[in-house]
């Protein structure tokens, strides 16, 4: 485990009582959570890109979160965007589980974002309403939608003087929309950054800023979407382990003191993927995964960035106020 996290000294980490890493604002985030993109529900906007699978929505999204809730998880990874929050609310009431011993997070879609502080609080009460809570531990936004974030973000910063936000965070920042927001003066910084990070998306520099900085990095397709567990590399290291490559990726993310968000709609794999405590890689097994990110795969970030920004907005499809100078590695 990272150097930074901690669990209780008396117990062995579990899902129901994992390993926190400390946030600025002084509360404590759990190591893993459970991703809910996906999960009965593809928006569409996204369903292009999984034409073919959609085994994705054989199940519902209450009864994969049951599942997860089931399994152990107690954070739950939301969006708006996800356009499941419902569902997810739905079983949330249905475990019984005390809200005090769930850590919910949430995010702020780019629409709403444009539309402006009376649409981004509206959503807020919705997504409260739909999770069956008052309040949310973690309230991000989603993407930096040029022009709109600053302003987005300042009204979370009104709503969690309301009470309805414990922890205020962003997603997709480069460190150039971080800077804008510092120059903007806001008056707390991001507890956290939601960021694609696995061995195959491993943008050293980035991370190394946002971490000198106080920002916790929360992990997203920490797995890279269970689309890299063929790679060689990963499954010499998971056969040498005797764990599985999905279990490889999400010891080497919470190793390096990221937070883990693995999703899945089957529960036994559920409960593969946080099978990560119970096992350590070696120096040499955490450098061979770290030097796996190719050219290519920043390449490939940096296109879904200038695509992402304005994605769902009026300025869907033009680079109209993208930063075209972002740190990419
Ligand atoms: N902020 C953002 O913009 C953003 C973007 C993407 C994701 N996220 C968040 O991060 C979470 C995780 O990312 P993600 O869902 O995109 O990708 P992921 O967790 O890296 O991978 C999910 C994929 O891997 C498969 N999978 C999971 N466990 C497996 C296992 N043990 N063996 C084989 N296949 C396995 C899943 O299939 P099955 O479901 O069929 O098992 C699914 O297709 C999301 O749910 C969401 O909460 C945020």
């Amino acid at each position: 485990m990272s150097a930074s996290a901690s669990s209780s000294p008396s117990s062995t980490p579990t899902l129901t009582n994992p390993p926190t890493l400390p946030l600025r604002n002084g509360m404590q985030h759990p190591v893993i959570g459970f991703g809910t993109y996906k999960v009965g529900f593809i928006p569409a906007s996204a369903s292009a890109a999984v034409a073919g699978t959609q085994d994705h929505v054989e199940r519902t999204a209450q009864e994969c979160v049951q599942d997860a809730l089931q399994v152990g998880y107690r954070f739950l990874e939301c969006a708006e965007f996800y356009g499941n929050e419902e569902q997810v609310g739905k079983a949330i009431a249905a475990s019984g589980i005390p809200r005090n011993e769930l850590f919910l997070c949430s995010k702020v879609w780019t629409t709403t974002i444009e539309q402006g502080p009376v649409a981004i609080s509206a959503q807020l009460d919705k997504t409260l309403s739909d999770l069956g809570t008052d309040y949310i531990d973690l309230y991000l936004i989603h993407w930096p939608v040029p022009g709109k974030h600053v302003e987005a973000y300042k009204t979370l910063e009104t709503l969690q003087e309301q009470g309805k936000i414990k922890g205020i965070g962003v997603s997709n920042y480069a460190w150039e929309d971080y800077l804008e927001l510092k120059e903007a003066g806001v008056s707390q910084l991001p507890c956290v950054n939601q960021i694609e990070i696995n061995p195959f998306l491993y943008r050293k520099n980035t991370i190394q800023k946002f971490q000198d900085d106080g920002v916790v990095l929360q992990s997203y397709r920490s797995l890279r979407d269970g689309k890299a567990f063929d790679h060689p590399t990963l499954k010499e290291i998971a056969s040498a382990k005797n764990k599985t490559p999905a279990q490889i990726l999400g010891r080497w993310c919470v190793q390096k003191g990221f937070v883990y968000v693995p999703k899945s709609v089957k529960k036994e794999r559920m409960e593969e993927n946080a099978q990560v405590f119970d096992f350590e890689l070696s120096g040499d097994d955490m450098d061979r995964l770290d030097s796996l990110t190719s050219p290519e795969a920043i390449e490939t970030f940096v296109g879904l960035y200038r695509k992402c920004v304005n994605r769902d907005t009026s300025k869907d499809g033009t680079l109209e106020g993208v930063k075209m100078n972002i740190t990419e590695d």
